[in-house]
């Protein structure tokens, strides 16, 4: 599915006000994950600034025992750091990286603001290497301001 189409239906998602935040969080990650084939694993982590840690809230594909991530460590705890997002081409080549699955070659993080304040992020893993693109920084920060909207 095109990136365009894609857009369409995150907008559709987190219109459904009846659905719990989580709910809604869950089935992003989940339309994201089916609908583009190099979008092996897809989850939103938020911050909590208090313990300086990222915790897992939704995601689609197999469970990771990573759902508490310290701020700077790995390529997630660097983003709640750097404000930036992070595109790793080769996973296998960064020394502050968490693996979380062997088949993944490559990664993207994207920070989520509300407020201009960085409260989490959405995080995909690609088994194909050297996966993304400027595109996919583009479409994720649509997905990330939406879903901004959604939180309080
Ligand atoms: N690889 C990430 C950890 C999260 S897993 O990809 C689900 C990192 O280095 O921060």
């Amino acid at each position: 599915m095109a990136f365009e189409d894609l857009k369409k239906e995150v907008s559709v998602i987190v219109s459904k006000t009846t659905l719990p935040t989580k709910d809604r969080l869950t089935e992003i990650c989940d339309a994201l994950r089916t609908s583009i084939p190099y979008y092996n694993w897809v989850g939103f982590y938020f911050a909590n600034h208090d313990t300086q840690t990222l915790h897992l809230e939704a995601y689609a594909g197999e469970p990771t025992e990573h759902t508490v991530i310290p701020f700077g460590k790995g390529i997630c705890g660097q983003v709640a750091v750097s404000n930036e997002n992070f595109l790793v081409e080769d996973v296998a080549a960064q020394d502050n990286y968490i693996a979380c699955n062997i088949h993944v070659k490559s990664e993207i993080v994207v920070p989520l603001f509300k407020e201009d304040k960085n409260i989490g992020q959405i995080d995909i893993d690609s088994n194909t290497p050297n996966a993304f693109t400027e595109d996919d920084e583009r479409f994720l920060e649509f997905v990330c301001t939406q879903v901004s909207t959604l939180l309080l």
